[in-house]
């Protein structure tokens, strides 16, 4: 009942526009929560080549003087096990690299998982507390792998599964030894994720899917059944998941897939409303308006709109049955129209219905 159900799919022609697509989303959802250092806006991050272009548009942005990211607080999705955070392929280093050390984020409100903790499960646990502390993630930003994993969240993780330690899939290692001189050998084994939960918990899912490699897992994650074989797919269960892919990515799809996707879209701008979710401000406003109008003395109508519908009866009761009536229930008079003229339903004598059989087979 829930396939079919990812709540938004923007295809863009290519990947930089796709990109730019996310990057001004993450720029406008900031913006209009207004982040404080009491209310910080808490942003889920991945790293991967997919969203490499995305940071490019946020760095430029912030160098802009559009955007801060001041008041906000980043989650990274997951690091290697066991390679020291400055190798330049740990997601230490591809996040100075390509981020933080561009804009304005304090330092202090860097959360990347320790791929070299000494109690690795302690290490894990801890961050998912960290993560409640901070009261959730707004907005979780991912990528997936060319098998459907969001975060390191491997075929057949548990589709409950929170931040925790990992052994790489074959074809995630075969993937990423393009990171290590395609030297399978230097490729980590294992690495911390959070949980396809944890992602699940985010008030919003942004996921960007680029490339042609990338087309077999969007088909599986949007048309297949939620399946933990491809843990992207756990977000047709989301209410706010926003998928972003480029043409080459949708090659797997059913043409009635794209175009339905295509039109949502189109309608939605033509109506004004875009893709973005209304403020948190212009929600409180409008539920402030409703009860306004309910409360109001002037406003019957109002008044009943919420209450709850009058009953029409249309057929009687049932009086309470009492066992003892049942009987005094049963009709005097001698049933007709059933084919038993005359008889009373208790005479029907068991022999009689032999020879009905009988004469009907004659
Ligand atoms: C790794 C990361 C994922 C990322 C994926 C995709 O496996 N753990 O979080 O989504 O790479 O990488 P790319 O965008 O380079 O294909």
């Amino acid at each position: 009942m829930y396939a079919k159900a990812i709540s938004r799919l923007i295809i863009r022609d290519q990947k930089a526009e796709a990109a730019e697509y996310i990057s001004d989303y993450i720029i406008s959802r900031i913006k209009s929560f207004s982040p404080t250092p009491e209310k910080p806006f808490i942003l889920g991050l991945p790293t991967g080549s997919s969203p490499e272009g995305i940071y490019k548009n946020l760095v430029a942005a912030h160098k802009n003087g559009d955007i801060s990211f001041k008041n906000v607080i980043t989650f990274n999705m997951d690091e290697y096990v066991g390679i020291p955070r400055d190798h330049s392929e740990s997601y230490h280093s591809f996040m100075y690299k390509h981020f933080f050390s561009h804009v304005d984020v304090d330092p202090a409100n860097i959360n990347i998982l320790n791929g070299n903790a000494e109690d690795l499960e302690e290490e894990c646990i801890a961050y998912e507390e960290k993560i409640r502390r901070a009261g959730g993630i707004e907005l979780f930003l991912g990528g997936i792998g060319p098998d459907g994993h969001i975060a390191f969240n491997e075929p057949g993780s548990s589709l409950r599964s929170r931040t925790r330690v990992k052994t790489l899939a074959y074809d995630t290692i075969i993937a990423n030894s393009r990171f290590f001189d395609n030297d399978l050998d230097k490729v980590p084994k294992m690495a911390l994720t959070v949980g396809v939960q944890t992602v699940m918990d985010a008030r919003e899912v942004v996921v960007i899917i680029t490339g042609a490699h990338k087309a077999l897992a969007l088909q599986k994650c949007i048309e297949g059944g939620v399946n933990h074989m491809w843990t992207l797919s756990s977000l047709q269960l989301h209410p706010h998941a926003m998928i972003v892919a480029d043409e080459d990515a949708t090659l797997e799809l059913q043409v009635k897939t794209v175009k339905y996707f295509k039109s949502i879209e189109q309608v939605a701008t033509a109506q004004g409303f875009g893709q973005a979710l209304a403020s948190a401000k212009i929600l409180q406003k409008k539920r402030d308006s409703v009860i306004e109008k309910l409360d109001s003395p002037k406003s019957p109508t109002a008044k009943t709109f919420l209450a709850p519908p009058k009953p029409t009866l249309t057929r009687q009761i049932t009086p309470d049955l009492i066992p003892d009536s049942m009987h005094d229930r049963l009709p005097e008079a001698p049933m007709r129209g059933i084919g038993l003229e005359g008889l009373e339903t208790k005479e029907v004598p068991l022999s009689s219905m032999h020879e009905r059989v009988d004469s009907a087979q004659a």
